[in-house]
């Protein structure tokens, strides 16, 4: 049945990636958690960047792992370097949550420009309902 499900939809799902048209923010492109979601980081001066993620892997290794500009990781992920911070677009700022309190502090203490939609990338799991989201890269880090 599951095989069937996949032959029958999978070709739809296909066509959704090679047409490049994307539902975001619904998950509706990666059919029940089956496909990849993607994570779009926008530099400064407005290039794109959309990286196909790993569901379970947070934003900032996606983001170091295929070398978005930007987006440093120094401390590996552990919400103590700040350097990972990211503005989450208005549309996904719900998908994504609120900060934890030790984000909340580094938030505070570490980023520059901080604004509303500011998050460390490092504490944001990728998720198939997440398939789309569009982070903007600040032009420096701290
Ligand atoms: S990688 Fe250091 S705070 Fe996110």
């Amino acid at each position: 049945m599951a095989e069937e499900d996949e032959r029958r939809h999978g070709g739809y799902s296909r066509n959704l990636w090679s047409n490049g048209q994307t539902v975001r923010g619904t998950g509706e492109n990666v059919e029940g958690g089956r496909g990849v979601p993607k994570v779009v980081y926008v530099e400064d001066a407005g290039q794109e960047h959309p990286i196909e993620a790993t569901v379970g892997e947070s934003v900032m290794a996606t983001a170091v792992k295929n070398g978005v500009p930007g987006i440093i990781g120094e401390c590996g992920g552990n919400a103590s370097c700040g350097t990972c911070h990211v503005w989450v677009r208005a549309e996904f700022t719900k998908l994504v949550g609120e900060p934890n309190d030790l984000e909340e502090d580094l938030l505070e203490m570490a980023v520059t420009d901080r604004r509303e939609g500011s998050r460390l990338s490092c504490q944001i799991s990728v998720s198939p309902e997440l398939d789309g989201l569009t982070v903007d890269v600040p032009p420096q880090q701290p």
